[in-house]
């Protein structure tokens, strides 16, 4: 049977394995999918253990995913530019391929699950890490009028707006410099900091959102991250979690697979639940 797995650390809390056996019993694909947990410096050598072992692909979780978007031999365009990798397969001349679905998931997410629209709206994205990094390409495909990336270090936004500034109209700015002027009102606001990890909230003023905003937390937690209860409160027309960007990065590395795209709402409804 064709191999798959997650590697990570830690891997326990990993919801992958039982997404990917959903994602196989719903379109009727023999496969296996397991996790792995790999130790800190053994990342390539258990990378080509896999693969040598006949294994057919592979996600990458914390904290390997700058390890894979180095060891891989080719990139795509989203991996390249995110400077992560999550999924990993071999082409047939043998090649270590590495993609970057996480922003791909986040667009399907937004586009088919919610039937929301990124074109022409104005887009708060927080923070300058590696998850922004990973969803900008894709974000700034769907030509939103403009995107401003605030940052508690205001430096790390603008070097990714730099990075990002051929792909369409992106900014940076402090957290300061959020003013409530009707012309600076959000359309969206994504929020792709690290705080909800924390259980914080960076420093948003209330009145940012335009009358029909829509918030978007990357983080899914079983109670609402303290974002989504700020956006709430602020008037968001839509509040959403990353649980249905997680379900849809995994359905895209299915795809880069198996050639094969498994629908994907019962799975999050029923995880949802
Ligand atoms: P990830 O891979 O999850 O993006 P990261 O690369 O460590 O993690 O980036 C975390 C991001 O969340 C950073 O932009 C960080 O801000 P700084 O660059 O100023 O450190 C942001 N962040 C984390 N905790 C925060 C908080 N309490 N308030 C505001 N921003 C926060």
């Amino acid at each position: 049977m064709d191999r798959y797995a997650v590697m990570g650390n830690p891997i326990g809390h990993s919801l992958s394995p039982l997404i990917h056996k959903a994602f196989a019993e719903e379109t009727n694909q023999l496969l296996l999918y397991s996790s792995i947990l790999v130790e800190a410096g053994e990342f390539p050598l258990e990378v080509s253990r896999f693969f040598a072992a006949g294994g057919k692909g592979l996600n990458i979780t914390v904290p390997f995913k700058k390890e894979a978007w180095e060891l891989a031999d080719n990139l795509s365009a989203e991996a390249n530019l995110a400077g992560a990798v999550n999924t990993l397969l071999k082409d047939q001349e043998g090649k270590l391929q590495g993609h970057n679905t996480d922003g791909l998931g986040l667009i399907r997410d937004i586009k088919s699950n919610y039937n929301c629209i990124i074109e022409g709206k104005k887009i708060l994205v927080m923070g300058a890490g590696g998850a922004t990094r990973g969803i900008l390409l894709p974000l700034l495909r769907e030509r939103p009028e403009s995107v401003c990336i605030v940052n508690r270090t205001l430096s790390k936004a603008e070097e990714l707006a730099q990075l990002f500034s051929k792909y369409g109209a992106v900014s940076a700015c402090g957290y300061d410099e959020l003013s409530a002027g009707e012309a600076k009102k959000m359309d969206w606001i994504i929020n792709a900091s690290s705080a909800s990890l924390q259980g914080e909230l960076p420093p948003m003023p209330g009145n940012i959102l335009s009358s029909d905003a829509v918030c978007y937390d990357l983080m899914y937690a079983q109670d609402e991250t303290v974002f989504c209860q700020w956006a709430q409160g602020a008037g968001a027309m839509k509040v959403m979690n990353g649980l249905g960007m997680l379900v849809e990065q995994a359905a895209e590395s299915f795809y880069l697979w198996r050639g094969i795209r498994p629908t994907t709402q019962k799975i999050i409804q029923g995880l949802r639940k």
